[in-house]
């Protein structure tokens, strides 16, 4: 199954709601939290997080570029978010803050920037919900997709197919209708979309289009 879940950092973010309504054929609204010091760029926090979940008519995928997610990534799954995810080079303790998530009630996650290696994660596979491979620099929507990420993914997708995991394997930066292909051969089963899905003039649309796309080449 190939999940779409557009980033919302490409919404109009005086419109959210109208925004919101326009993505409801996705799996998954993707909610981009920075804080101006693990990324150079500046969001929003869990105030306007809980007014998107109590709006919302999918569920939130969390991503949090923020330092110091072990003190505050809990707090956006006790709002009520279906998935959290935190970054690796972030979190101090990254296997106990996913079981905290968990006991919350939420998906833990955990995301790689482009120059994270991944081996460390194969021993802890079974401690996430899933794994974000960032196929661009995080910070910004509207950059270039980095293929030589597909490597790391693949070696992913094979390990937990190995372990027999059931990890999903998502994708954040550059996907569009001519990248999302290479993305799923490679083994990605979850695909963030910002620019792509609310620069379309049928938001709609592209998410079918990214979905069936992604569904074709699946691995
Ligand atoms: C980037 C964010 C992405 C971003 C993707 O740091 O994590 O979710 O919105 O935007 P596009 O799809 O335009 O690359
Ligand atoms: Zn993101």
């Amino acid at each position: 199954m190939a999940r779409i879940n557009p980033s919302i950092l490409s919404a109009d973010f005086v419109n959210m709601q109208a925004d919101l309504d326009r993505i409801a054929s996705a799996d998954f609204v993707h909610v981009d939290v920075m804080d101006n010091h693990f990324v150079p760029n500046l969001t929003f926090g869990p105030q306007m997080v809980e007014r998107i979940q109590a709006t919302s008519p999918v569920p939130l995928d969390v991503h949090l570029m923020i330092t110091d997610p072990d003190r505050w990534a809990p707090g956006y799954a006790e709002i009520g978010a279906a998935s959290v995810t935190f970054h690796l080079e972030a979190a101090a303790d990254p296997v106990t803050l996913a079981r905290r998530l968990r006991d919350i009630g939420a998906r833990a996650g955990v995301a790689v920037k482009p120059a994270t290696p991944v081996e460390g994660l194969y021993e802890v596979l079974d401690e996430f919900d899933q794994i974000l491979v960032m196929t661009v620099e995080p910070g910004f929507g509207g950059q270039s997709f980095m293929a030589d990420q597909m490597p790391k993914l693949a070696r992913l997708r094979d390990e937990a197919r190995r372990r027999g995991s059931e990890v999903w394997l998502q994708v954040d930066g550059g996907i569009s209708e001519s990248t999302i292909a290479q993305a799923a051969e490679a083994g990605a089963d979850t695909f963030v979309a910002g620019s792509a899905v609310f620069g379309a003039a049928d938001p709609a649309a592209a998410i079918a289009a990214l979905r069936a796309q992604a569904s074709a080449h699946r691995h």
